[in-house]
């Protein structure tokens, strides 16, 4: 990946990613934590040349018509990304994306497509064989949900200059943590355990990640369907109907304490609130003083954004105790390629733990497929 993402330096200004839930999330929580959420907005040189990450998720047309009227063909990489290689949503982006590169470079517009699906099964993988478009695999034993670490969420970190070993590294770490066969030293076993101890004895049901930094907004959502579409099943593991599943919900500090958070204060006493807190912003941004100031301001003086972030951390921690809720903590050192990679596998490992105390099977999407199928039959689809 490393090499030939170099061969391409230079070449786009814009990588243009069409996938959909396993094959979108990822690469947004990578983009917004390494890159920064005003990563688009900067000028190339800014960027330092390294292009900008847009994320074609939903088939809305009136977003596809814009994106593509901001971008400039000539100087974009297009990554179609599908396990299946078959998805209603991501197929249709591509037929319209191509012609819209083959309006602008003609017979070029293969070398401005690169494709990551299944190795062998699909449309996707068939379209790269007959118009030799270069393409990469998605292993077959890993789901959608659990594919940012691999060419599916690896090919845009490359192509936006992350350091992908380093994220390898710190999953890594994350698995070996994981093999802890003592419970105290297994991070990802007590939060999975916990989380389900909290919904089996106490009914909290409502599992809230809260990040405080504007970076992991999008790590959020990607928890979020890792957690939803891995616990929330029909069946339990022997095959019963059981209907199971915690809600995943994100949130971001401090904003949604001035949103959601009334509601996790003194709503029902149906929630589980994980805070992550990021320690090398603390002493960031320091706030000025004014001759003027009155005395009401005073305590912010002297004091940084970063402090101000924290106390809010803290006091929300203690407003929750203090209404008897349940809360915990991650703290992670800093964000880069090391800690990401190290807290998305962490949460990968959790959620197949979670699903061991759940007893479904996490790595199956049977509803998905459903509506997958439906909609094939609702389009007219040959044989559905
Ligand atoms: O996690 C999953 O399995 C799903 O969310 C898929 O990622 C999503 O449906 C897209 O599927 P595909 O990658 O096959 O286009």
């Amino acid at each position: 990946l490393n090499q030939w993402g170099a061969s391409l330096r230079g070449r786009f200004d814009h990588v243009l990613v069409l996938g959909i839930g396993g094959s979108a999330l990822g690469a947004k929580a990578l983009l917004n934590a390494l890159k920064g959420p005003a990563w688009n907005e900067r000028n190339a040189a800014r960027r330092d040349g390294v292009p900008t990450l847009t994320v074609l998720e939903n088939v809305d047309p009136v977003t596809v018509h814009d994106t593509l009227e901001r971008l400039e063909p000539r100087r974009t990489l297009v990554n179609v990304i599908s396990k299946s290689g078959g998805t209603a949503e991501t197929l249709a982006q591509y037929l319209i994306v191509r012609r819209w590169l083959e309006d602008a470079v003609g017979d070029a517009a293969r070398e401005h497509l690169v494709i990551t699906t299944d190795p062998e099964k699909g449309a996707l993988r068939a379209i790269a064989r007959a118009d030799e478009i270069t393409a990469f695999d998605v292993p077959p034993g890993v789901g959608g949900r659990y594919s940012v670490l691999t060419a599916v969420g690896l090919v845009p970190a490359t192509l936006l200059d992350m350091d992908v070993v380093q994220l390898l590294a710190g999953a890594e770490a994350a698995v070996k943590a994981a093999e802890a066969p003592d419970f105290s030293a297994n991070a990802a076993a007590r939060y999975a355990a916990w989380q389900w101890q909290a919904q089996a004895s106490r009914a909290a049901n409502v599992h809230v990640v809260m990040p405080y930094s504007d970076r992991l907004k999008e790590f959020a959502e990607w928890y979020r369907q890792l957690w939803a579409e891995s616990l929330g099943k029909k069946l339990d593991r022997a095959g019963r109907e059981a209907h199971r599943g915690p809600t995943p919900v994100g949130a971001v500090g401090a904003t949604d304490q001035h949103s959601q958070v009334q509601l996790f204060i003194e709503g029902p006493f149906d929630k589980t609130i994980t805070f992550i807190r990021v320690l090398d912003t603390v002493n960031l941004q320091p706030i000025p003083s004014r001759a003027s100031l009155g005395p009401e301001l005073a305590y912010l003086p002297g004091k940084t954004l970063g402090a101000l972030l924290d106390a809010e951390l803290h006091a929300t921690r203690e407003a929750l105790r203090s209404q008897g809720r349940m809360s915990m903590t991650l703290e992670i050192d800093t964000i880069d390629a090391h800690h990401l990679g190290e807290l998305m596998m962490f949460f990968q490992i959790a959620t197949g733990y979670a699903g061991v105390w759940y007893d479904v099977d996490p790595f199956d999407q049977p509803g998905v497929e459903l509506g997958k199928i439906l909609t094939f039959k609702a389009m007219g689809r040959e044989g559905y």
